[in-house]
């Protein structure tokens, strides 16, 4: 498959003030926050402790903000952030102490010489990490090596629900969809259990490109086939389960990896209207979702309800569970929540 991958843009001519560690963190954070471009001079470290301060200079939101100040919070860091820059040279960041990363030689063939927001330079070197080392997924029992932009759960318990709920489907497992594979972690699940063909699909090609990667490092490859499309694609083989864990919240989507997290209106009118014309007689619609919407969102319909609503499918069950309290990165005390995984089965009424 030939795709057009998702990578930060190069920038290949940008005016900025070099920046180094004779400059305090603080001095530089509030030069970014001002509209100032930097250019990183001498080391990785300078650039984490510049962009620790500019959350600081930018007054971060508290715990019990609403989630309009925290998407204001965070727009304003991503746009002051990607002021400030570093060099990228030979597929190689040019600060002392940067880490290797084998995506710049991949992702930038082309450019020798080019700069890249820091912010983006540390993503990128994360996402080496996951896919250089790779991610153990107790679900599967293996470890899987996603690729750079593709969107990998961070937490396990929606993972795990959905496993419970495949272990006790009694029904047929000739054919599934992945409708938004991510990583391809669900997709796994179905051929592990039996399954006899699973489509994984995903409007991210970054996605598709780290199942692709994912399926070539079996000896015995399992019988999953990829589609870089919309929802169910356009395959119009009826289909035994139509598996979707979308995104939770209603938002405005801004890059391939918000995708992962937020909806447009209209995705799930058009996703229901897709799996019910392609569902058969006896199958299944299963959704990994969460309450986070009700909590977060409590003026947004809910949008497997209102399907409900509609008549077309019933629900069969919903399994859902509490989400374990997170232990804050800095330490502490974990942070209570009343979120909840769940898994709706919905089949046709
Ligand atoms: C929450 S992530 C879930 C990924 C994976 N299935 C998992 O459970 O870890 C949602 C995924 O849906 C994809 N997505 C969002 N809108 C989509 C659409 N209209 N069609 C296909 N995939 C979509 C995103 O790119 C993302 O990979």
């Amino acid at each position: 498959m030939d795709l057009q991958l998702h990578r930060p843009e190069a920038l290949l001519r940008h005016s900025s003030l070099p920046i180094d560690a004779s400059t305090t963190p603080r001095k530089a954070a509030e030069l970014l926050r001002d509209g100032k471009t930097l250019m990183l001079n001498d080391r990785y470290g300078t650039g984490v402790n510049i962009l620790t301060q500019l959350r600081a200079v930018l007054n971060p939101p508290s715990l019990k903000a609403s989630y309009v100040e925290r998407q204001n919070f965070k727009r304003a860091f991503e746009q002051a952030s990607h002021r400030l820059l570093a060099t990228i040279a030979q597929h190689k960041v040019a600060l002392i102490d940067a880490p290797e990363n084998g995506f710049y030689a991949e992702l930038y063939s082309e450019h020798k010489v080019f700069a890249l927001p820091f912010i983006e330079v540390q993503r990128l070197d994360s996402a080496w990490q996951y896919y250089d080392v790779g991610v153990h997924m107790s679900v599967l029992g293996y470890r899987i090596y996603p690729f750079y932009g593709t969107y990998v759960p961070s937490r396990l318990s929606h993972l795990e629900l959905f496993g419970t709920w495949l272990a006790q489907y009694k029904g047929v497992h000739a054919r599934a969809v992945d409708v938004g594979t991510g990583c391809g972690v669900l997709a796994l699940m179905m051929c592990r259990r039996g399954f006899g063909e699973v489509l994984a699909t995903d409007i991210n090609p970054n996605a598709i490109e780290s199942v692709s990667r994912e399926i070539g490092r079996f000896s015995d490859p399992p019988p999953l086939t990829l589609a870089l499309a919309d929802l169910l694609g356009t395959d119009p083989t009826p289909v035994d389960v139509v598996v979707f864990n979308p995104p939770w919240m209603q938002g405005n989507v801004d890059g391939a990896l918000e995708q992962a997290l937020y909806y447009e209106a209209g995705l799930f009118e058009r996703f229901f209207d897709q799996a019910f014309e392609r569902l058969t007689e006896e199958g299944r619609v299963v959704l990994v979702f969460s309450n986070l919407i009700t909590l977060v969102q409590p003026d947004v319909p809910h949008p497997i309800e209102t399907e409900l609503k509609r008549g077309r499918f019933t629900l069969v069950q919903k399994l859902s569970r509490k989400v374990k309290p997170s232990v804050p990165k800095n330490g502490g005390r974990p942070r209570k929540t009343r979120e909840k995984v769940e898994v709706w089965e919905l089949a046709r009424a």
